[in-house]
């Protein structure tokens, strides 16, 4: 039987149109620090409390989360579209002179971010060309802060309708 696939590029516009938050999910290991921009975040189960996100099979930041088992998760701030293209730049810039505080498990959070958890990662699931990572989460926080919006390839903001 023949079956229609789409083709990856028009799958990739189509699913443009899903507007999303950015985040950047980061990590300590090995003495370096480790963190990456994505938006394939979603909330997963509140018993107990899950999310997940998806990595490239090449990602530098999910191979550190992998080997770590902890990461945070760091939902960006409407201000921050230039901290969300600094963690898709080069490696090691992505820290440079960003504030940045540590968890109790040294994991690094960004400062001024909209929202910051604490994860564990609970299971590692292969997609394709993307590893799905899933983490219970152990600690959140959320501060007064709209967020950043992602839709079409670029950056926008939230706007009550
Ligand atoms: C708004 C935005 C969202 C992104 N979301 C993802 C994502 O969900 N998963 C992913 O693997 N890459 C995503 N990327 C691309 C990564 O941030 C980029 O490839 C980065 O260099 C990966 O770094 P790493 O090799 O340290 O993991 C996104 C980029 C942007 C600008």
């Amino acid at each position: 039987m023949n079956v229609q696939t789409i083709d990856p590029m028009r799958f990739r516009s189509v699913m443009g149109s899903f507007a999303t938050g950015v985040a950047v999910v980061a990590t300590e290991f090995g003495g370096e620090l480790f963190g990456a921009t994505v938006n394939s975040l979603t909330s997963v189960s509140l018993k107990p409390c899950m999310l997940l996100f998806c990595t490239n099979e090449g990602s530098a930041t999910g191979a550190a989360i992998r080997n770590r088992g902890l990461f945070s998760v760091n939902i960006l701030g409407q201000h921050q579209s230039e901290v969300s293209a600094r963690f898709t730049a080069k490696l090691n810039h992505r820290f440079h002179d960003l504030p940045v505080a540590f968890s109790t498990d040294g994991l690094p959070l960004l400062q001024g971010a909209a929202a910051q958890l604490c994860c564990r990662v609970a299971a590692v699931h292969k997609a394709g060309d993307h590893d799905i990572i899933l983490g219970e989460v152990l600690t959140g926080d959320e501060m007064a802060c709209s967020p950043l919006v992602f839709h079409k390839g670029t950056y926008g903001r939230f706007q009550r309708t």
